[in-house]
């Protein structure tokens, strides 16, 4: 039944680079969780569709590709396959192209199913994305909203990926926002229950430790 595993996980969603990634991941370490990031499944198919041509705007041809997808790699697999490198699903091409592909509502129920499937077999897990406390596990115990600007968003990632000038990370942010944002099938917004936290003026490192105290008054324990 949808949804009925909320009770394992820890929901985190936010815009583009907002730090959700680095910060599930110290999360996951801490309480020993098992970490997803859901944006990895869009990718995949987004990254797919170009190898083969076949245009994002498509709709039914995507669902299509999204399906077959699926088949192959066995179900919930899709989402952790080992088969991409992470600098090509993060390419440019990618980067644009993806946002065509989480528009497209029959996609977005797959990909949910699928992830709903993977958090079945798992004793606890943070799941990041866009619409993991809204949409997909509406009932998770506890949820985060990573925010910050989009200056501070393209120049963290400048500083990162040292991949493009700090004016077209820029511009790429603000267009995934607009992107997330006004999308009609599970826009980006964050859930009333949500714990938002403005990473804007804080290191790292301060935000992990308040979304750590969250996990451990929530009851999560950590693993050492
Ligand atoms: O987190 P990310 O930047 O890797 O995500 C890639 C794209 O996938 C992003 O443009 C928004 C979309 N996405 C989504 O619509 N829903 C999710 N749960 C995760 C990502």
């Amino acid at each position: 039944m949808p949804g009925q595993h909320d009770s394992t996980v820890v929901a985190v969603d936010g815009p583009a680079a907002a730090g959700k990634t680095t910060t599930c991941r110290a999360l996951a370490k801490s309480f020993d969780l098992r970490y997803l990031e859901s944006g990895r499944t869009y990718r995949i198919i987004a990254f797919e569709a170009l190898q083969r041509e076949i245009p994002v705007g498509n709709a039914q041809e995507i669902t299509e590709l999204c399906d077959e997808l699926i088949v192959e790699s066995r179900s919930a697999e899709l989402l952790t396959s080992e088969r991409y490198a992470s600098d090509k699903l993060r390419a440019a091409p990618v980067n644009v192209a993806v946002s065509a592909v989480a528009r497209i509502a029959d996609v977005r129920r797959r990909v949910t199913s699928l992830i709903r499937l993977w958090a079945e077999t798992q004793t606890r897990c943070v799941i990041e994305g866009r619409d993991i406390g809204t949409t997909i596990f509406p009932k998770a115990p506890l949820k985060f909203f990573l925010t910050a600007t989009p200056e501070v968003r393209a120049l963290r990632r400048v500083r990162q990926e040292h991949a493009d000038t700090y004016e077209n990370v820029l511009k790429d942010v603000i267009r995934r926002d607009e992107a997330d944002m006004s999308r009609a099938a599970s826009p980006l917004v964050a859930a009333e229950d949500a714990i938002r936290i403005d990473t804007s003026e804080l290191t790292l490192d301060q935000v992990v430790s308040r979304m750590s105290s969250a996990c451990r008054k929530r009851g999560l324990e950590t693993s050492r």
